[in-house]
């Protein structure tokens, strides 16, 4: 891949003629995905609306490498997902993609910073270094007070901001982020969102945000809606 002075041109995200389609239960073709084009630049924050089942949350697991396409291409930092078996792809999720859902998935035995060093220990990093880095976003996140609470003795909204902490603990190139907002009230839902962005900005991650939310979608550089199976500008 070319090299332009020096500076990296890959993309954050890349997809190229993507498609996805899933096998009907009487046993037709559904084209969710029809030859979808999406690159997010290092850094940007890219958010994607769409009517319920438009096939937001497939795309987003098609970027993560969570599934794979039926036809074209996912590129994460340039690496062609497609050139990747399990282990690498599992690898790649885990050290160049932070995920935050709408239901926080955190461990429900581990404590907040245990929860925020797991993708850390993963990788291999010392846990020295692991703890210290999922302290220091945790108190970026607001929650300083809390490093040693279950997830049961969290509140929605902190249950989420240590989603967010945890996301970014690999120091990420793209946070894909779907609906994180959908299961919170107003308030708690504007303090996930300004995490988010914040953070985001801060550590300059790319982050791609599935939202119903219009406040939420207004915080992003660029708002698409996904329709017909292709992005369009909104
Ligand atoms: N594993 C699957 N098998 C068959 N159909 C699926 C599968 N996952 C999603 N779909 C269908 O694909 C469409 C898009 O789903 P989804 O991506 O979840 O939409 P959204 O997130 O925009 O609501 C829906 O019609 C859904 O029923
Ligand atoms: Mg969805």
């Amino acid at each position: 891949m070319a090299e332009v002075a020096g500076r990296n041109c890959h993309a954050a995200v890349e997809a190229l003629a993507l498609e996805r389609s899933y096998r009907g239960v009487a046993g037709q073709d559904l084209h969710i995905i029809r030859g979808l084009d999406l690159r997010v630049e290092d850094g940007e924050a890219v958010a994607i609306i769409g009517a319920s089942g438009s096939g937001k949350s497939t795309l987003l697991h098609l970027l993560g490498a969570l599934d794979r396409p039926t036809a074209g291409s996912v590129r994460v930092g340039g690496t062609d997902i497609a050139e990747l078996d399990e282990q690498g792809a599992a690898a790649l999720r885990n050290d160049r993609i932070g995920f935050v859902f709408q239901f926080h998935h955190l461990l429900s035995d581990f404590t907040a910073i245990e929860n925020t060093m797991m993708p850390a220990l993963i990788r291999g990093d010392d846990p020295a270094s692991a703890r210290a880095r999922a302290a220091e976003l945790l108190h970026q996140v607001g929650l300083d007070e809390r490093f040693d609470h279950k997830p049961s003795e969290l509140s929605g909204g902190e249950q989420q901001r240590v989603a967010v902490a945890r996301a970014l603990v690999n120091r990420p190139l793209v946070v894909l982020a779907d609906e994180p907002t959908g299961n919170l009230d107003a308030t708690l839902s504007e303090e996930v969102q300004d995490v988010l962005f914040s953070l985001g900005d801060r550590h300059r991650v790319a982050l791609v945000v599935v939202t119903h939310n219009h406040e939420v979608a207004s915080r992003a550089e660029r708002v698409l809606r996904l329709m017909g199976g292709v992005l369009e500008d909104v």
